[in-house]
């Protein structure tokens, strides 16, 4: 658009708007732009792929497999429904995709994984190798920005420590919005920073000095380690996530916190 008159927007796609303006993505040190940023992201959980999971289970003492377990009991009714579709989102190696599945049983849902990283997406194809057939979950390489399904295609989509390294998050909750059914549901579970001073100082010094450490030592990869810590403080606070999802078209939007506000679940309805 060149000049003129200022465009105005209305309804909808005023909202949509000013979320894409105000809502800008994760940035890995020394990237400018999304598509540079995007392409870190991808590497750099490609390369910590082998490792991932015994330093997510070393690093968060075993509470990462509760907090996916609380999403999927949270699901419980629409899970237990055979005609229901599911997509956990930057499923990495699948372990959401894989407790959704779990808790689906054989009759229940039918669960789809998403990443952009293929070595996560081999590892969860290989975890998921150890259940039953009927009871697989299916995993897929695709951007969570760019999802190869129709509009409409899931009842539940899902994200675990995914959606705060999108490099636009306005973006992506659009997307998120596009592959819901009406009434479907969206649930993000995400690091925050905790509130309250004695719990934040801790979580500072874990976070910012006893992680990137461990986590460097053991995947040998320092620079991935210290992105987390980063990307944690650079996400909107809670309330602003919540307020994004509402402005992004999402009803009943609801923020719980978990664990002091170290990790916070949002949930809407399409
Ligand atoms: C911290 S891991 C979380 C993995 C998993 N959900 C879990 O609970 O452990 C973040 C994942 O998001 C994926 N990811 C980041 N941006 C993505 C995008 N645009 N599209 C698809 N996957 C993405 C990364 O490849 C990575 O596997």
């Amino acid at each position: 658009m060149t000049g003129g008159a200022p465009t105005r927007f209305s309804g909808r796609a005023a909202s949509t708007a000013r979320t894409r303006a105000t809502l800008p993505g994760t940035r890995p040190a020394g990237t400018v732009d999304e598509a540079a940023a995007a392409g870190q992201v991808r590497e750099m959980f490609g390369r910590i792929a082998p490792r991932y999971d015994l330093l997510n289970h070393l690093l968060s003492l075993g509470f990462d497999v509760a907090w996916r377990r609380r999403v999927a009991r949270r699901f419980r009714n629409l899970l237990a429904r055979p005609e229901a579709r599911v997509l956990d989102l930057c499923c990495g190696t699948g372990d959401l995709a894989l407790v959704l599945a779990q808790e689906a049983g054989a009759a229940g849902a039918k669960i789809v994984g998403a990443d952009f990283a293929r070595p996560m997406v081999e590892r969860a194809r290989g975890k998921s190798g150890k259940i039953a057939p009927g009871r697989r979950p299916v995993f897929i390489e695709a951007d969570a920005l760019a999802l190869p399904f129709a509009s409409e295609s899931f009842d539940l989509l899902a994200a675990a420590f995914g959606f705060r390294n999108l490099v636009n998050y306005a973006a992506g909750l659009e997307e998120i919005r596009r592959v819901l059914r009406p009434g479907g549901e969206a649930a993000i579970l995400e690091f925050a920073e905790p509130r309250g001073a004695l719990w934040s100082r801790l979580f500072h010094f874990y976070f910012h000095r006893v992680l990137p450490g461990i986590g460097g030592l053991i995947s040998g990869d320092a620079q991935a380690y210290g992105y987390l810590p980063a990307s944690v403080s650079r996400y909107p606070d809670p309330e602003a996530v919540a307020e994004r999802m509402r402005s992004a078209g999402f009803s009943g939007v609801q923020l719980e916190r978990w664990m002091g506000g170290l990790v916070t679940l949002h949930t809407g309805r399409r």
